[in-house]
C-alpha cells in the first residue's frame, strides 16, 4: 500500500505514557506557529467526536476488552480520525502534529499484547488508507522513568498504564525497532533529556521539512 502524496505535514509523537509527548508537540506547534504556519494539533485515540466516544470504551470501559477488539476499536477511531480530520488538514496544506499513531497499534497491540506487528500495521494502514506521517518523533524512555513520572502526576490510570512492567517493556522494544526499521520517517529522542533540548533536536529536523 503506498502513501497518498498531499501537499501539508504530517508529524506524528509516540513513545511510553509518561514520555512527554504532549509537551514537545505544544512547543512545536507554538514554535510553528509563531513562524506563520497553520497548525492542526490532534491525537489518538479521541481527535473527532466519533473517537470521543472510542476513547471512552477502549481507556476506561470497566469489564474485559478483548485484544482483537481493542486493535479494532483503535483502528475504526484512526479511520474516522483520518478521513475527516488528518487528511482534509493535509489537503489544505497544513501541519499536522499529532499525538500517537499507528505505530502505537503495532506497539500496544502489536507487541504489549502480542497480536503481531505487521497484521496490527495493515489493519491501521488499511483503516488510515496508507497515509504514513513524513516524520515521527519518538520520544524513547525506560520503564522505571516513565512509571515515576506517571506516579508522581497522581492520576488514575486507564487501561493501558495499568499494564504491568513486561507489557510497558516490549511496548518499548516494539517502538525502538520501528524507529530502526524506517530511519528516515523516525528521529529518536532521549526523552530522559531535559524538555528545552529535546525541542531545540525537534525543530531542527522539522526546519528541513518545512
Ligand atoms: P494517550 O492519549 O497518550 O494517554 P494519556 O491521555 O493518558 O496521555 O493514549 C492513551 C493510551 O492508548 C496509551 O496508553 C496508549 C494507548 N494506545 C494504544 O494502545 N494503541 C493505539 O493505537 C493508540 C493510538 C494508543
Amino acid at each position: 500500500m503506498t502513501d497518498v502524496v498531499t501537499p501539508g505535514l504530517f508529524i506524528t509523537l509516540e513513545g511510553g505514557d509518561g514520555s512527554g509527548k504532549s509537551t514537545q508537540a505544544q512547543l512545536l506547534t507554538d514554535w510553528l506557529e509563531a513562524a506563520g504556519h497553520t497548525v492542526v494539533r490532534t491525537r489518538e485515540p479521541g481527535g473527532t467526536e466519533v473517537g470521543v466516544e472510542i476513547r471512552q470504551i477502549v481507556l476506561h470501559h470497566r469489564g474485559e476488552v478483548s485484544p482483537r477488539a481493542e486493535a479494532l476499536l483503535y483502528a475504526a477511531d484512526r479511520a474516522q480520525h483520518v478521513a475527516t480530520l488528518v487528511r482534509p488538514a493535509l489537503a489544505r496544506g497544513e501541519i499536522v502534529i499529532q499525538d500517537r499513531y499507528l505505530d502505537s497499534s503495532v506497539a500496544y497491540q502489536g507487541a504489549g499484547r502480542v497480536l503481531g506487528g505487521p497484521e496490527v500495521r495493515d489493519l491501521s494502514l488499511w483503516a488510515a488508507e496508507g497515509l504514513l506521517p513524513h516524520l515521527t518523533l519518538l520520544l524513547d524512555l525506560d520503564e522505571t522513568a516513565a512509571r515515576g513520572r506517571l506516579d508522581a502526576d497522581n492520576k488514575v490510570f486507564d487501561r493501558l498504564e495499568a499494564e504491568k512492567g513486561e507489557f510497558h517493556a516490549r511496548v518499548r522494544a516494539a517502538f525502538l525497532d520501528l524507529a530502526a526499521a524506517e530511519p528516515d520517517r523516525f528521529l529518536v529522542l532521549d526523552a530522559a533529556a531535559p524538555i528545552d533540548e529535546i525541542a531545540a533536536v525537534i525543530r531542527a529536523r522539522v526546519a528541513t521539512l518545512l
